[in-house]
């Protein structure tokens, strides 16, 4: 028997958590879905039709659910201001958690959500999708094979058109820096993750161009270190005129002691450097090819089993809440650097959040 699931979010992504993720989950047996929230009783209706659901496993109240079913985890696919809310009643019910990512809108709601959840016992994963998709996968098993040698900088571009007000779901046009917290956390993970070690120090700068229908920034530039040497290079946008590197599309390159590689589009090239030689010259697109991993499951579907093997007893997925603070801390700080025009120790900033002290930068 599969764990039991409470499912919290039926509409916008978690659309896609019905039709899809969950589902894929079912069938092979790994869960089975107990529960299904949402307020808006149309994507009530749809996420319980995808699922096969009886009407009487479906809430549009979350206190509601949590008082009526028993489940192993829940998971929720709300949006982010909102995640600690159901942390509590999660916590209260003595249930596990997968939520989507970011851990919260906050730092201090997210180091807060760490804190309950650890001295309730209980565990919680984070579905950073995006580190687990095909083609960055693929590019992160190239990078730790060994033979490119050691990252000396890991770059990445991300480019969506999603200026016009409401194309990228209502909150997020009236939020503070949609792009950071939104969008660059997959990014800044990944970056972390290909770079092998954490972020030390992170400069950024945030604007907004005149025609992003938004409150808050949507154009992002950041500089980083890490704590291995290795640097980083990130420019993200939501309000790019032609949607250039939009979601699952992204630029990465790589940069090695032997070798560059270029992920673009979900196509991944390695260049070796010839040692023979006293320089070289390449050029993106003649590269050699590298095929991406086979595998049945990825993005949230293959965090879905990895959070349920962890739940059986295997070792803690990889993003854990307490090692996802890393990736929540480097958004945050680069927050906090565009705020006051210099570079974030990104270390010491989490570490002020933990031990609530005043922020020393
Ligand atoms: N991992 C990814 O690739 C990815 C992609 C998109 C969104 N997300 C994340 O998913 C979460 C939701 O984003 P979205 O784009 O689906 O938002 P959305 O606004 O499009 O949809 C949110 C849904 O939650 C419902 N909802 C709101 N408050 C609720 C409550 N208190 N109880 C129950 N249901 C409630 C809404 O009715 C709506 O159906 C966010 O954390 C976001 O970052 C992750």
């Amino acid at each position: 028997m599969g764990c039991k699931v409470l499912h919290i979010g039926a509409g916008g992504y978690g659309e896609r958590w019905c039709d899809t993720f969950l589902p894929s989950n079912v069938t092979d047996g790994t869960i089975e879905v107990v529960g299904l929230v949402d307020i808006d009783v149309h994507a009530l209706e749809r996420g319980r039709r995808h699922l096969g659901l009886k009407t009487e496993q479906c809430f549009t109240s979350a206190q509601e659910a949590f008082r009526a079913v028993d489940a192993d985890f829940c998971s929720i696919v709300i949006p982010p201001a909102l995640h600690e809310s159901i942390v509590d009643l999660a916590v209260a019910r003595g249930m596990h958690i997968l939520s989507e990512k970011p851990i919260a809108d906050t730092m201090e709601a997210s180091v807060r959500i760490a804190d309950k959840v650890k001295a309730a016992g209980r565990k919680m994963a984070v579905t950073m999708s995006h580190r687990f998709d095909q083609d960055k996968a693929t590019l992160k098993e190239l990078v730790s094979a060994g033979a490119l040698g050691r990252v000396n900088t890991v770059s990445c571009r991300s480019l969506c058109d999603f200026r016009i007000y409401d194309s990228w779901s209502r909150f997020r046009h009236e939020m503070i820096h949609p792009m950071l917290i939104e969008g660059a956390v997959h990014h800044l993970d990944i970056m972390a993750d290909l770079a092998g070690a954490h972020c030390t120090s992170i400069f950024a700068r945030t604007w907004k161009p005149e025609w992003a229908e938004y409150k808050g920034d949507t154009d992002v530039i950041a500089l980083m270190d890490f704590a291995n040497g290795a640097y980083g290079i990130y420019e993200g946008s939501s309000a790019q005129s032609t949607g250039l590197n939009p979601w699952g599309f992204e630029y990465f390159r790589v940069e090695t002691t032997y070798g560059t590689a270029i992920l673009d589009h979900r196509e991944l090239e390695v260049f070796h450097r010839d040692s023979k030689r006293i320089y070289q010259k390449s050029r993106q697109g003649e590269g050699q090819q590298v095929s991406l991993l086979a595998g049945k499951k990825w993005k949230n579907a293959l965090l879905i089993e990895q959070f349920c093997k962890w739940l059986d007893g295997d070792p803690p997925l990889v993003t854990n809440i307490e090692d996802n603070l890393q990736s929540v801390a480097m958004v945050f700080g680069a927050i906090e650097s565009a705020r006051m025009g210099k570079p974030v120790k990104v270390q010491e900033f989490l570490q002020s959040f933990r031990e609530g002290a005043p922020i020393a930068l």
